[in-house]
């Protein structure tokens, strides 16, 4: 059997994700719609041999919180640019690194979210990804003509469909569909050419897709979140997962359990890859990293970290006393549950203040914060992948670019010394990169039951 190798992404920000982190003395502003600047960040993860760069993606300005946007602006510069635009940028200015987005399976329509991600992957050469989450808040909803944003199980058995008829509209053509024959005047084989006819609850789709079949088959699929929903859905569905977990031992309880789910879907474990998201506080020794992480800690404020969970959690917390003990206002979470009914509940449970929780959130967005040397950071990472608690890692630098550059430059050559990440490309697509297979093209009625078969869909 092959060696597990570990598999990292980075997380493209331009502001970090530590909720002060922009305002870090090191750290770079007034470049996040400056192309150069992700030009930069892509050479350096290619460099480091990082199987994909990852950009999110939300539809909205965070006002949930108090209804306005006057919080949301303390915590990031605004303007992140369009996902897939930026990736079609960086596919010309990159040759191997994988490149992922986030779009909304909630807010977008299929055929295009299919023909998106088709056509950056012609244009990479195999090299794309799609992020398919749901969306969380209701100013995304109001974006789009909707008061509220669809209910939790509303809005996963939708992405279920989504996610069937953008794969049907990938295999719409035959890999090998494109003629080019000047002699005979056909450009392409119409008989390798068929339609998508699906027609379900929340999608009427007839394709087929206007252009040939993606290099990699099917874009790799990413799914990110924690709730038991999302997990059901990820374990038929998903390449990639992005799970929230802060300590080790969870992190084992979960990737166990959720590979078991993988398992009784039909699948092999191994076409699942587990890649929490990871904030690494780096300096030269671990003390400076300490001091570092105290430093980023003291620049934080507390509404920053209350707007940002009013967003996620669809809920409003400028409704309560900052001052009082956290409510216990699980059950009235509409956005991201899974994470949260975990932050609140420990929350509660520690007895904190809104405004300490809120303290609490900016610094570390409920990920795991591994802070020290380059070796303690490595050890920590190698510990989780040896004791599978993670295949791999999204890398979350606090503040950019000098966060992700530390990361790139001295941890990852500590891993490539210990041998168990990559020190050169071994193939040429994304799928190569995570050891995947390319799934085989497949009539919709075939697919479902090929899932339950294990194999790829
Ligand atoms: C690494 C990572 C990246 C994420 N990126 C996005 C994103 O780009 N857009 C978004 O709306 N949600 C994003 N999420 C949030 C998940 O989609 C969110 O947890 C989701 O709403 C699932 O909620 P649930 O666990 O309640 O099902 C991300 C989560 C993680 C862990």
């Amino acid at each position: 059997m092959m060696a597990r190798k570990l598999h990292l992404a980075l997380f493209v920000t331009q502001a970090g994700s530590h909720l002060a982190g922009w305002r870090h003395p090191q750290a770079e502003l007034g470049t996040a719609l400056d192309i150069r600047y992700y030009q930069r960040l892509a050479e350096q993860a290619e460099a480091a041999k990082l199987d994909m760069l990852f950009v999110a993606d939300k539809l909205a300005l965070d006002d949930i919180h108090g209804g306005n946007f006057d919080a949301a602006v303390t915590w990031r510069p605004n303007g992140s640019p369009e996902p897939l635009a930026l990736l079609s940028a960086l596919s010309v200015l990159t040759s191997r690194i994988g490149l992922g987005a986030t779009i909304s399976t909630s807010y977008h329509a299929p055929f295009h979210v299919a023909r998106q991600f088709a056509t950056l992957d012609h244009f990479s050469h195999g090299r794309a990804a799609w992020n398919a989450v749901t969306s969380v808040n209701d100013g995304e909803a109001r974006n789009f003509g909707f008061d509220q944003h669809l209910g939790h199980a509303e809005r996963y058995a939708k992405a279920e469909e989504f996610l069937d008829v953008v794969r049907s509209l990938w295999d719409t053509w035959a890999d090998d569909a494109l003629l080019l024959d000047k002699s005979s005047g056909r450009y392409a084989n119409a008989s390798k050419i068929r339609y998508a006819e699906h027609q379900g609850k929340h999608f009427e789709v007839r394709g087929p897709l206007n252009l040939p079949r993606p290099p990699q088959g099917h874009p790799v699929l990413i799914q990110a979140g924690v709730s038991s929903a999302f997990q059901a859905l990820a374990a038929r569905n998903a390449e990639v997962i992005f799970p929230v977990q802060s300590t080790l031992e969870k992190a084992k309880a979960f990737y166990r359990e959720f590979k078991q789910q993988v398992a009784a879907a039909g699948r092999s474990g191994e076409a699942v890859k587990v890649l929490p998201g990871l904030y690494p506080i780096i300096a030269d020794t671990d003390e400076q990293a300490q001091a570092l992480a105290t430093e980023l800690d003291a620049l934080v404020l507390p509404i920053a970290g209350l707007t940002f969970m009013s967003a996620s959690m669809n809920y409003d917390l400028a409704q309560h006393d900052p001052k009082a003990p956290v409510p216990d206002i699980r059950e009235h979470i509409r956005g991201s549950k899974g994470r949260f009914d975990v932050v609140i509940g420990n929350a509660i449970e520690a007895g904190w203040s809104l405004e300490q929780l809120g303290r609490w959130y900016a610094s570390s967005l409920a990920f795991a914060k591994f802070i020290g040397s380059p070796q303690t950071v490595a050890d920590q990472i190698q510990q989780w992948f040896d004791e599978h608690a993670a295949d791999g890692f999204v890398v979350m630098p606090p503040y950019m670019p000098g966060g992700a550059e530390r990361f790139l430059q001295q941890v990852v050559p500590e891993l490539q010394q210990r041998g168990i990440f990559r020190t050169e490309y071994q193939g040429s697509t994304l799928r190569d990169h995570l050891g995947l297979e390319k799934p085989q093209r497949t009539g919709a009625e075939h697919r479902h039951a090929a899932l339950r078969r294990g194999q790829p869909s």
